[in-house]
């Protein structure tokens, strides 16, 4: 192997760039060199592509984004569109690709895989709902910026005797709402995971209320509802005023924790050994503290398991 080609692909997320630093800067320590797409696979289709040296990944490690931007494409989903992608990988003499991303971006990453071209993947989105991988890359920012958010709301809330309806991201999944729950210690997590009934919150409510306990905070997974109509019901059956905040992608940016960086330098590396000792079709991951490889296949066709244990914690916990 004498070149490999980073991309970064779908949802960007802190720690992308401490990623392609990592995976940089070991490919150059085995001399071999890099390129990276801009842009994910619409720019890959173009052949729209940097050279990637020491000094193009110095001063990236603390920021959040990547550099090398993000896209999606419909295109890239055709076997045109992959034929053209893989044409443009040999025509650049590329001869294996790290593709950085969420699940559908390791979907992409698959079909490459599939048509024969060597790609390893790296697990990144604030989703936290990739298989195979105890968390994704990001997901840890993510997290302690919906903390700083909530912990923030809290306040005014309290001052003002105010119920928060506070919506967050993550697509089919409740991790960041649930996570988020127990770490401000949030009234409710409402998550696709589990049924929650509108009428027992607002009763329960109406309780704390009556005890004096005029505020409350409710997390919304963005998958389990639509924060105003909840917000509303609530308004209605309690009579106390009620305010919601959509976090929105403020959530996806920032500085990378001090987790990120160390997963991210962690992933890019792992990903890169792979990927330049001959390997393809697998996806790195984190399991128990350890770097893991499991083949694409079965990150594509696996469902991550359902936070069971935190669940019920919450339950424990009141949430
Ligand atoms: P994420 O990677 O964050 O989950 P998307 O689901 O939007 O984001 O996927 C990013 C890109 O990956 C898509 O725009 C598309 O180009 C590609 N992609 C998604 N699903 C597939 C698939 N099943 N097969 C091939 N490429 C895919
Ligand atoms: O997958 C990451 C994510 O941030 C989801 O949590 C969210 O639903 C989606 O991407 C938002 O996508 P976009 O940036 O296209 O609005």
């Amino acid at each position: 192997m004498k070149r490999l080609a980073i991309l970064t692909s779908g949802g960007d997320c802190s720690g992308m760039n401490a990623a392609i630093r990592s995976a940089v800067r070991t490919a150059l320590r085995m001399n071999i060199e890099v390129i990276g797409i801009r842009k994910g696979y619409l720019g890959l289709m173009k052949g729209d592509a940097i050279n990637l040296d020491n000094k193009a990944v110095s001063g990236i490690l603390h920021r959040g984004g990547t550099f090398l931007q993000s896209a999606r494409s419909m295109e890239f989903k055709t076997p045109e569109g992959q034929q053209q992608a893989i044409e443009k990988l040999r025509e650049m003499g590329v001869d294996g690709l790290i593709v950085m991303g969420g699940d559908g971006s390791l979907a992409g990453a698959l079909a490459l895989h599939r048509l024969g071209f060597p790609v390893v993947g790296i697990p990144a989105s604030i989703d936290n709902d990739i298989p195979y991988t105890d968390m994704a890359l990001g997901v840890d920012t993510a997290l302690n910026n919906i903390l700083y958010a909530v912990d923030c709301i809290k306040d005014t809330a309290s001052s003002h005797a105010r119920a928060f309806v506070i919506e967050v991201m993550g697509r089919n999944s409740g991790y960041l709402a649930s996570i988020s729950a127990i770490a401000t210690g949030a009234e409710y997590a409402l998550v696709p995971e589990r049924d929650y009934d509108l009428s027992e919150i607002c009763q329960q409510l109406r309780g704390r209320f009556a005890e004096g306990r005029d505020n409350a905070i409710i997390i919304l997974a963005e998958g389990a509802g639509h924060a105003q109509d909840i917000a509303n019901s609530i308004k209605d059956a309690i009579g106390f005023e009620v305010r919601v905040t959509v976090l929105g992608h403020y959530q996806r940016g920032g500085a990378p924790t001090v987790f990120d960086r160390l997963l991210a330098s962690r992933f890019g590396k792992k990903a890169t050994e792979l990927l330049i000792s001959g390997v393809s079709g697998v996806m790195v991951g984190l399991s128990c503290n350890s770097m893991l490889a499991t083949p694409l296949e079965d990150v594509i066709k696996g469902e991550k398991q359902p936070q069971d244990e935190v669940l019920r914690m919450a339950e424990v916990l009141g949430i």
